[in-house]
């Protein structure tokens, strides 16, 4: 081709992926609007994915108490005579015993004739095998009774290739019928993501064990048997304002017996008591047989780290109904003062005097002083008027005692239609404090959503929680979902809907939270791990410079026509005022796939610092996302731009969020 056309065709190119049309963005910075609250970007977690057990908890032994349905589940056994690869030489044996202990009745029973080592052990395969760092050091510790003294434990860590990468052995000295425990430390001398824990048994006799577990040092905070401190570091990073636990579907459980219930989640380890994770066997296409809940990570835990994290605890508790895509089964009202008794106890958990029974265990546990807790859920996706019937007496009994207590309430699985309407308007008219939403939808309902809040009632006492929400590349549950920047941008556009009504939408969080490479159920999810990494997804990226760049009040943002951005020309925008920083903070997607011209009209300010940190999360391709090896596809970059005049020309990147910071002078 002549040079002169191929000239000719690029600059025609060019021209043509620039809009021509120059939007207005007015921002009318000299009369601050409503209040907004700082905190109104949250998270949602849920044990979903191997989000607890196998994710945050950082134990690393899975069914470290023999417990699961097949009590030797996750073990192997090594050695002893075998028919059919079976032990069949009872050398290694379960025992229940609920009569001892119905918190953890099972342990293992092993028996020991001048055993050498090598020739009988037992192998735990972790949580799709165990994420182990080289150089750092290991806590063992077991439980173990026995009939005669000096029998050893060899300790073995193996990397992928069954190469030793760790060792160390024990010698148990103590005997008796009591339960005794044994400690020691030691160094992995590689990094293996898959790694497994061996344990050769040495001597003669019976020997019982229990609660065998392993965990590597470098937990949060350095805290012994704690959390996985890369994971709690990445939402550290979000400055989150409200973390909610425990979920989500987890809170109702199955069936009413298998409801997430608090109170066997605190106190000693030892004595929680373990239960089936209800997404073990949720989805045909994802069965995770292993999936157990623990409670390592229980609501002591959870308040712990949502302390640390600087986040308000927003515990959700069971309203008397279970699941309603499962079993549905409704505890009778005159059986629900249980139900209302643990929301009151946990007021009591979190905030109650060090002397009072419930505040007692909570100091004993090693915080004497109160959590502060704000507000409790009442409930997750529960509809029809069984539920507002639950809840009424739930909110009767909370205030009466707890006046102070911000409660939430469900309403239903969809945001729209008969269901929604039905419980929108009764939580409205008990004047439930906020309103629990859920969506997860196509990019499109997201995009065309923005507007969604612009009309709410601004004079009702009940203002939204976006509790849950998601774009779907493909579908609700599918497996083919994926955490794309078409999914993330469109929540962007969606998010400036909400900031734009932060005096509505009081609070909103992504889900789920956390998904395990190899061991999730559900897609899309904000943060992906595997046993030794995490990753922001492009969802995190927004969720963060959301969160990050909060403000106090909204800044009236529209356009000529006095709108607000919500899809005029592709843009979406809205503006805060952080009164802390002084900084005017402008956020702005474009969704077309050409770069825009936008003139920022700064209305009433007169001083700003002429350098306006600029950052961007863009993509051309939306279908791009991150992936483990490949983690910083999209990702935000930051810049300085000069920017003085009142009327500041910008250019807006295609498929892009932005957020401009203007820090005001006086
Ligand atoms: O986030 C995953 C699930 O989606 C939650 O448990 C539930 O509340 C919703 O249906």
């Amino acid at each position: 081709m002549n040079k002169f056309l191929l000239f000719l065709l690029v600059l025609v190119a060019n021209f043509s992926l620039r809009a021509q049309k120059i939007s207005t963005i007015n921002i009318l910075a000299d009369s601050l609007g409503r209040d907004i609250s700082p905190k109104m970007w949250g998270i949602f977690f849920e044990d979903i994915n191997l989000g607890a057990d196998g994710g945050l908890y950082a134990e690393l032994v899975k069914n470290r108490s023999f417990e699961f349905n097949k009590p030797l589940d996750g073990w192997k056994v090594l050695g002893g005579l075998k028919i059919y690869g079976l032990n069949i030489n009872n050398e290694v044996t379960i025992i229940n015993n609920p009569k001892a202990n119905n918190k953890n009745p099972k342990y293992c029973q092993i028996h020991l004739l001048n055993t050498t080592k090598g020739s009988l052990g037992i192998t735990n395969d972790g949580f799709r095998g165990m994420g182990i760092k080289k150089d750092l050091t290991y806590d063992f510790s077991i439980l173990y009774r026995q009939n005669l003294a000096g029998k050893k434990i060899h300790l073995e860590l193996l990397n992928d290739k069954d190469e030793i990468i760790g060792e160390k052995t024990i010698i148990l000295m103590n005997i008796g019928h009591k339960w005794q425990q044994a400690t020691t430390t030691f160094k992995a001398t590689e990094t293996c993501t898959k790694a497994k824990l061996k344990l050769w048994f040495e001597g003669t006799g019976t020997l019982d064990i229990d609660i065998v577990s392993l965990f590597p040092s470098d937990t949060w905070k350095g805290r012994k048997g704690g959390l996985r401190a890369d994971m709690v570091q990445i939402l550290a990073d979000m400055k989150p304002g409200f973390i909610r636990f425990p979920g989500g579907c987890i809170v109702e459980g199955r069936d009413l017996a298998s409801r997430y219930q608090w109170k066997n989640t605190v106190g000693p380890v030892a004595n929680r008591k373990l239960i089936i994770n209800r997404w073990n066997d949720e989805f045909a296409h994802r069965p995770t047989p292993d999936y157990f809940q623990t409670f390592g990570l229980g609501f002591f835990e959870y308040f712990q780290m949502a302390e640390d994290i600087g986040a308000e605890p927003l515990p959700i508790l069971s309203c008397g109904i279970a699941c309603q895509f499962n079993t549905g089964e409704l505890v009778p009202l005159s059986e629900l003062d249980g139900y209302i008794q643990d929301a009151l106890d946990l007021i009591e958990f979190a905030n109650g005097k060090a002397n009072t029974p419930w505040g007692k265990v909570r100091a004993q546990m090693g915080h004497a002083e109160p959590f502060n807790l704000k507000m409790i859920g009442v409930g997750n996706e529960n509809w029809g008027l069984q539920y507002i019937e639950r809840l009424q007496l739930f909110q009767k009994a909370i205030l009466a005692k707890y006046p102070y207590i911000k409660i939430v309430g469900s309403s239903g699985v969809t945001s729209d239609g008969p269901m929604f309407e039905m419980l929108d308007g009764n939580l409205r008219k008990l004047k439930i404090d906020f309103i629990d939403e859920h969506y997860y939808n196509k990019p499109d309902w997201f995009l065309a959503n923005a507007k969604r809040y612009d009309s709410y009632d601004r004079k009702s006492i009940s203002k939204v929680f976006a509790g849950e929400y998601a774009g779907q590349s493909d579908k609700v549950v599918s497996a083919e979902n994926h955490n794309n920047w078409h999914t993330a941008l469109a929540e962007a556009a969606f998010m400036t809907g909400l900031e734009r009504n932060g005096d509505v939408v009081q609070m909103a969080s992504y889900a789920p939270l956390f998904g395990h490479m190899d061991g999730w159920q559900w897609k899309p999810n904000l943060i992906w791990v595997d046993n030794l990494k995490v990753m922001a997804t492009p969802n995190y990226h927004v969720q963060k410079l959301f969160s990050t760049n909060n403000g106090h009040k909204i800044v009236v943002t529209y356009d000529n026509s006095q709108k607000p951005y919500a899809g005029q020309d592709s843009l979406y925008a809205s503006t805060v005022y952080n009164k802390i920083t002084k900084e005017l903070i402008v956020k702005i997607v474009n969704n077309a796939q050409i770069e825009q011209t936008v003139n920022l009209n700064l209305k009433g300010i007169k001083k700003w610092n002429s350098t306006v940190v600029h950052t961007v999360i863009q993509h051309n391709n939306l279908q791009a996302e991150n992936t483990m090896e490949n983690p910083e596809v999209i990702k935000p970059q930051f810049n300085s731009i000069a920017l003085s005049n009142s009327l500041p020309k910008i250019l807006i990147a295609p498929q892009s969020l932005n957020v401009f910071k203007f820090k005001l002078e006086e």
